[in-house]
């Protein structure tokens, strides 16, 4: 069966590299047979910029942020994809502010309980990420890698990333570099395959 994925972009940059790349695999992906959709992050309405830790979805059986704006229901719908793909350019060692408002109204997905673990609908899924940053891997890059691949670990998912250091050309011009485009495209067949 064709694999579900969801791209959600973080980039606040339209015609940036991040975007980019994220559209390379996008295609590769949707070349592989997969079903792919994608959510624009940076221009979701919210009543409230990220979660207030109110912990009302905590006490709830559904999995939904009872804030109930628009940031709400698209959260929501991401049960219904298998493959999760976050795309970011690095903002101060981390994901853009847009982006980190997304993922922590994600905490609704998942109960985490005191004694019994994490309980999640995202379970079994893959998380994964694209990322493009000015500077290294090391002791950057790598950084925001793991607050990502550490999230997925802990609510059950398999993780899988793509990440661009040193991107150091003008925006959008990333894929011109026969290399970097095909690891954007390469990484899109694996997350359809
Ligand atoms: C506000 C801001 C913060 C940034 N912080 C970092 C950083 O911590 N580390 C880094 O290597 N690059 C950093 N950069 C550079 C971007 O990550 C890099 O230029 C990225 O490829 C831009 O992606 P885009 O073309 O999709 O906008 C920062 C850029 C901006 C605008």
């Amino acid at each position: 069966m064709a694999k579900r994925i969801v791209f959600v972009h973080g980039s606040p940059r339209k015609n940036g590299n991040t975007r980019a790349v994220t559209a390379l695999a996008m295609e590769a992906a949707r070349q592989q047979g997969a079903d792919v959709a994608e959510i624009d992050a940076t221009t979701l309405k919210f009543k409230v910029a990220g979660c207030l830790g109110c912990q009302k979805c905590q006490q709830s059986d559904a999995f939904a942020c009872v804030l109930g704006d628009q940031l709400a229901d698209t959260v929501a719908i991401l049960p219904e994809y298998d493959v999760i793909v976050l795309s970011t350019p690095l903002y101060w060692w981390s994901f853009t502010a847009q982006l980190k408002i997304f993922i922590d109204r994600m905490y609704c997905l998942s109960k985490f309980g005191e004694d019994d673990g994490v309980l999640s609908v995202l379970s079994g899924k893959k998380l994964a990420l694209i990322a493009t940053a000015g500077g290294p891997m090391e002791d950057n890059l790598e950084l925001l890698e793991s607050q990502w691949r550490n999230p997925a670990q802990m609510v059950g998912c398999s993780f899988d990333s793509c990440l661009f250091p040193d991107t150091v050309v003008p925006a959008g011009e990333l894929v011109n570099d026969l290399a970097a485009a095909e690891k954007a495209r390469s990484f899109g067949r694996r997350l359809a395959s």
